[in-house]
């Protein structure tokens, strides 16, 4: 558990972490990235933070790979590079640095490391979970397995490295479709997150797929009538779901894809209204570089990618913690699974 109060004790011995308008100010190039959506009061608080971040990185040769989730101060201040699951990972094979400090929750964290197993890889909040990944073990897969004999077991990333070590190959929610597809057994199982399988059986309707009960406690929040409900109040607004929605959710809405599609898609659209059916952060992330569209309507927060902030990371960069391990022997394991997922996704160009 943080123990907020030292760690903030401890940094101010050693940084002037004090609201500053002027530095604020002399960073206004960054601050431009986000003004839209983080007032001038809150960026001459985050500035200090961001200013030492900076700093530190340089003097601990460290990269901030941060997930599409993470708040406008993180993905805009700090960030070397922000993407969804799949480009994390891929990023996480190129890095040249010593560090990788992961903005994201600790699957991501443990994925890098799995990737790039001689980097350190720091996570700011050990605690930041994930309710797919709590949602099933390495003996879940095997039960599966004894259900299905025979049938070829696609994980998604949302998993701990045990679980992946326990599989066939790994997929994210921008190539799952494409890797069951490309499955040989008429039967693919896919773990563990139930609503991202039935949206992937729809699209692949030549495969029987059957899958684990977890679920996304942020995405499993809407129902179909809400976004009805949202139509009519509100006609014109271009309604755009993550997989991990129900698949009535998924059937009302008019795009969906992982978080960098549904960036791709409002970049390439333009509509003139948009609700985001995902994290708060996708919208305010995306907000001032699209200045022509309105992001309207209700969003959830993932209180796991919320446990990432600004003093968190702050911390982790001076102490350098903390430090993902994952025992070798099941690294080795899970990296044939996220590899194989790496590969085949960049053979069919997903
Ligand atoms: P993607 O960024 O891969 O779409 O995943 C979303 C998510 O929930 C990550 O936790
Ligand atoms: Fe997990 Fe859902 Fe949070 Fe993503 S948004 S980290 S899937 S709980």
């Amino acid at each position: 558990m943080f123990d907020l109060q030292t760690m903030r004790d401890q940094l101010a011995t050693t940084y002037d972490l004090a609201p500053n308008p002027d530095l604020a100010q002399d960073m206004a190039a960054t601050y431009a990235r986000m003004e839209r959506v983080v007032s001038p009061m809150d960026w001459a608080l985050h500035a200090p933070y961001v200013a030492a971040i900076q700093k530190l990185k340089k003097e601990r040769n460290a990269v901030i790979l941060a997930h599409n989730y993470m708040t406008p101060e993180i993905y805009h201040g700090i960030s070397d590079v922000v993407g969804d699951s799949l480009q994390l990972a891929i990023e996480a094979t190129r890095v040249e640095a010593d560090v990788i400090v992961q903005c994201g929750v600790h699957f991501m964290a443990e994925t890098s490391k799995i990737l790039s197993p001689d980097k350190t890889v720091l996570i700011p909040d050990m605690e930041a979970g994930c309710s797919l990944a709590e949602s099933i073990t390495a003996e879940g897969v095997e039960e599966m397995r004894r259900r299905y004999p025979g049938a070829p077991v696609v994980t998604y990333v949302n998993t701990t490295a045990e679980v992946k070590a326990a599989s066939d190959i790994c997929c994210t929610s921008s190539n799952a479709a494409q890797i069951v597809s490309a499955m040989e057994s008429d039967t693919v199982i896919m773990t563990p997150d139930q609503y991202l399988a039935q949206n992937v059986a729809k699209d692949v309707p030549h495969k029987k797929v059957v899958w684990w009960e977890g679920s996304c406690i942020v995405h499993e929040q809407y129902s179909a009538k809400d976004l009805r409900d949202f139509r009519e109040w509100n006609p014109g607004t271009r309604l755009i779901a993550h997989p991990e929605c129900p698949p009535d959710v998924v059937a009302e809405a008019d795009y969906s894809g992982s978080t960098s599609g549904i960036i791709k898609y409002v970049t390439d659209e333009k509509p003139e209204k948009a609700l985001l059916i995902t994290e708060c952060s996708m919208a305010s992330n995306i907000s001032d570089s699209l200045p022509e569209v309105d992001f309207v309507g209700p969003c959830n927060m993932c209180p796991y990618m919320k446990m990432i902030t600004l003093e968190k990371i702050l911390w982790s960069l001076h102490t350098m913690s903390e430090p993902v391990e994952v025992d070798p022997a099941v690294a080795d394991k899970a990296r044939v699974a996220v590899q194989r997922m790496i590969d085949l996704s960049q053979k069919l160009g997903v």
